[in-house]
């Protein structure tokens, strides 16, 4: 999807409510010193859980409160997937941990996030897995990062904007790939013309040559990043750039074509819903469900 529109083409966008506040004190005036730090240790690696009723779903942190329109849930603290939890007036919510897909309702949106069947795509046509590096840009929502993150990867995700880094940061925690995607903040197309990938200031940020295995661009000015793509990655790796526009594939496309990466191909990625009813079986009469294309390329 474009860095210019935060819009969710699929509608795949659920009904839902990240209630991740907490207002439970697990401090006591009885705690001791090492009763405390235990506490703290706890609080720290609380990890959301979804605790889920038909259409309803909620994102909460266990020791938390939920108000919903069938009663107030209180998630025990020692809440785990698989459990059942009622609401004061005895309604039952199952509870299960974050998944894949869920990533997409679930984050913090800035950057427009891309849709699960894109990120399957991606991961498909890149074969993004165990042990491999990524270079992600725009990091945006995060969606894409986190989700090649959890396949395995190590992931180094520009964002420029840097408000935009920080809630990406803070997905990367509820994603629980905080320790496996690196967001830094900059505007990659700059920092490569300016000689990014010569620069060797030794802080554990330098962009090493043929470095990256994969390289993953979701933002408008994709042409001007994989110009450097045959230096950054690997040989036999992969461009994989989304785009929602044909104007900007097109230059993407030239670009491949001039530093001449091999098998540059152009899909547009198109689902049509289908329809079961009483009347019969058919597609969709809902419109067509275009959400981008995906250019692939690689250093061969
Ligand atoms: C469409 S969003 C990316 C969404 C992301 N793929 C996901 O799944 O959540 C594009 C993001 O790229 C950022 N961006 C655009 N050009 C950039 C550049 N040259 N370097 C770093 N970030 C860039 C924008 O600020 C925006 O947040």
């Amino acid at each position: 999807m474009s860095d210019d529109s935060d819009s969710d083409p699929s509608g795949e966008t659920a009904d839902v409510d990240a209630g991740t506040d907490t207002d439970t004190d697990t401090n006591t005036n009885t705690t001791t010193e090492t009763d405390a730090a235990a506490d703290e240790a706890t609080a720290d690696d609380r990890v959301p859980v979804l605790l889920v009723r038909g259409d309803r779903e909620f994102l909460i942190e266990p020791g938390a409160e939920q108000g919903t329109d069938l009663g107030v849930l209180e998630v025990p603290e020692d809440v785990q997937p698989g459990d059942t939890v009622e609401t004061h007036l005895g309604e039952a919510f199952q509870v299960r941990r974050l998944r894949g897909p869920d990533l997409f309702h679930q984050f913090e949106r800035t950057g427009a996030p891309m849709v699960p069947r894109d990120v399957g795509l991606v991961i498909g046509e890149t074969g993004v897995s165990q042990g491999d590096r990524v270079l992600d840009t725009g990091t945006g929502t995060g969606v894409l990062a986190a989700s090649m993150a959890r396949a395995g990867a190590d992931v180094v995700s520009y964002e420029r904007d840097p408000e935009f880094a920080d809630v990406a940061r803070e997905n990367m925690e509820l994603g629980g790939v905080e320790d496996a995607v690196d967001v830094r903040t900059g505007d990659l197309a700059t920092i490569l013309e300016d000689g990014g990938l010569e620069s060797e200031t030794g802080d554990g940020t330098d962009l090493e040559p043929s470095s990256f295995d994969v390289l993953t661009l979701d933002t408008g000015d994709a042409a001007d990043i994989v110009e450097y793509a045959p230096e950054l990655l690997v040989d036999g790796g992969f461009v994989a750039v989304y785009s929602p526009f044909i104007e900007s594939t097109r230059e993407v496309v030239e670009t491949a074509r001039a530093v001449d990466l091999s098998n540059v191909r152009t899909r547009e990625t198109i689902q049509r819903e289908m329809q079961f009813d009483d009347r019969g079986s058919r597609p969709s009469t809902a419109p067509v469900g275009h959400t981008g294309y995906l250019t692939l390329a690689r250093n061969v």
